[in-house]
């Protein structure tokens, strides 16, 4: 695997390379990276992954300064993972002057994650164009765990009529259920016993509302007051709409998200559960 951190050694690198398909991350790397990683390498000729915790994404609380930088391990588990070019630009590879244009996503940004995390979506745009225009890929990968991020992508690519096909990778799961997450490192052994909690109440509202429940408000208010009781403080309990994110309109028929954001001791989990009901509601 070829490792380059300036941006002109890699357009040097990344030509007559044939179809290009790019993975971004943040580091870190766990089994749902490296399954993005495999995928990848279903979709094109020459799969290209980087590494860049992005400053620009996080909220001046968020956790920039304490979020893993593990490099060397992740070098490892790429180049075991067959990938063919790793980007890993420093901060001044990639802002060497303070970036002033940015990618505005559109008002929906502000809602869910966006709520609770302003100005992030604004961050990941914003880099994933750069980097896109830096990699100039025929296609990407981006997994359906950051359901959120995955649609304002989609959405930007669209609109931008930017020459990329974009791909969604399903979420992996450690044993218990528990998304896989660079985050999870920050829970204790007591809070990942507890952690595994969110998926299975998402799976409780799947199972509800498959059974008819349309009373999603309610769906809601219990699970986060399930969470609660249980020593995590929740963003969001959501019941969307798989499409657009939007709420379902009462007896409309769409295929149906649950997404959920809480935070259990220093880690902010989300995960989220499409619902595709039998008869396409
Ligand atoms: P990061 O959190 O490192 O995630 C990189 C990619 O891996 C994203 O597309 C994310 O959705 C996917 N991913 C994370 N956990 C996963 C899991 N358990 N199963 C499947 N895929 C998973 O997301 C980011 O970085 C950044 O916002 C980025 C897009 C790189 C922009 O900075």
């Amino acid at each position: 695997m070829q490792i380059h951190s300036p941006i002109p050694d890699l357009r040097l690198a990344l030509r007559k390379r044939g179809r290009v398909v790019f993975v971004p991350t943040m580091g870190n790397l766990h089994a749902g990276h490296i399954a993005l990683m495999t995928a990848a390498r279903t979709h094109g000729d020459t799969v290209v992954a980087s590494i860049f915790v992005n400053r620009l994404q996080f909220g001046p609380s968020d956790d920039f300064d304490l979020y893993p930088r593990t490099l060397q391990e992740d070098c490892d588990k790429l180049a075991a993972a067959g990938v063919d070019l790793l980007f890993a630009p420093t901060e001044s590879d990639l802002y060497p002057e303070p970036q002033q244009y940015h990618v505005e996503p559109p008002e929906s940004q502000n809602q869910l994650d966006g709520e609770f995390r302003p100005g992030h979506f604004r961050g990941v745009a914003t880099v994933v164009l750069k980097l896109f225009n830096i990699v100039q890929p025929q296609a990407a990968l981006f997994g359906k765990k950051d359901y959120q991020q995955l649609m304002v992508l989609r959405n930007m690519t669209r609109q931008l009529a930017l020459p990329i096909e974009i791909i969604g990778g399903e979420t992996v799961r450690a044993d218990d259920g528990l998304a896989l997450s660079s985050r999870n490192g920050y829970l204790s052994a007591a809070e990942r016993a507890e952690a595994p909690r969110l998926q299975r109440l998402l799976q409780h509202i799947g199972t509800a509302i498959g059974a008819g429940e349309t009373d999603f408000a309610r769906l809601e208010r219990d699970a986060t007051a399930e969470l609660d009781q249980h020593g995590w403080k929740t963003d969001y309990v959501a019941v969307r709409r798989q499409a657009d994110l939007q709420l379902p309109e009462a007896g409309g028929k769409h295929a149906l998200v649950v997404l959920a954001a809480s935070r259990l001791g220093a880690a902010r989990l989300i995960d989220n559960l499409e619902i595709d009901l039998p008869d396409g509601r």
